[in-house]
């Protein structure tokens, strides 16, 4: 690459990129969670962006500042954040799925703050779509579709069930049994299965050394002949 090929290589690209946790309420007050930042995802905008690429940026509630010259829509539940990504879907080039979407949601809300009453408390639940399974089916040829999987065992088995599963051309697998990865950190260490088999396990490094590597595999997946 010259300088100007290399900062340039995603120039005309359009990039979906999901980030962050979902909250899904309970009533007024409370909600159910969990404990993504966000950073991976905004640290991949980042980095698209950095090649040229027209970066939308659908996160969940996170802290993090928006990264320069990327489109964001924030967005709260797993609800909000597959109605606004099917908008976007179909004109993108590359869509990368790092959100850490609620698996399931209240089945009711209450419009009141729920009183304490009995020892034991239930709430019922009901599984939320699979954004990524579901944009996954509508791919066409030209899209790189990334997801990422987190697991706690048989992480490269799972891994490559959700890749085939979903319709992914690579899974980000980030390992929780690692010191210094995970959703807090500045840090991840990850393995990258793609669809056409191979597998990279990168080393520790910061998140944005992590999303550099991501990046790298989707430029090649996009314009094969360039590398
Ligand atoms: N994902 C999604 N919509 C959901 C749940 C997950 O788009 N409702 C996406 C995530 O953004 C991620 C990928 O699916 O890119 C894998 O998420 P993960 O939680 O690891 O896998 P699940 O398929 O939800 O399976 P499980 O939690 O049971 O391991
Ligand atoms: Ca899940």
């Amino acid at each position: 690459y010259t300088f100007f090929e290399k900062h340039q290589s995603l120039k005309g690209k359009k990039a979906l990129v999901t980030a962050g946790p979902t909250h899904e309420a309970i009533d007024p007050v409370r909600f159910i969670g969990n404990h993504s930042s966000g950073k991976m995802g905004f640290a991949i905008a980042e980095s698209l962006t950095s090649l040229g690429a027209e970066v939308t940026l659908i996160s969940g509630p996170t802290h993090l500042p928006t990264p320069a010259s990327v489109k964001r829509i924030d967005v709260t539940s797993a609800k909000e954040m597959l109605n606004a990504t099917d908008g976007y879907f179909d004109q993108a080039d590359i869509i990368v799925m790092s959100a850490a979407v609620a698996d399931y949601t209240p089945v009711t809300v209450a419009n009141q703050k729920i009183k304490k009453k009995d020892d034991t408390f239930q709430i019922a639940l009901q599984k939320t779509t699979d954004i990524l399974a579901t944009l996954g089916k509508r791919k066409k040829a030209q899209q790189t579709l990334v997801g990422f999987a987190l697991e706690t065992n048989d992480e490269i088995e799972n891994a490559k069930g959700k890749l085939s599963r979903k319709n992914l051309d690579f899974i980000v697998l980030n390992s929780m049994q690692d010191q210094g990865a995970g959703f807090a950190g500045d840090t991840n260490k990850v393995t990258v299965l793609s669809k056409d088999g191979t597998q990279i396990a990168f080393a520790l490094k910061s998140k944005r050394e992590v999303a550099d590597d991501i990046v790298h595999l989707i430029v090649a997946h996009q314009s094969p002949t360039d590398v």
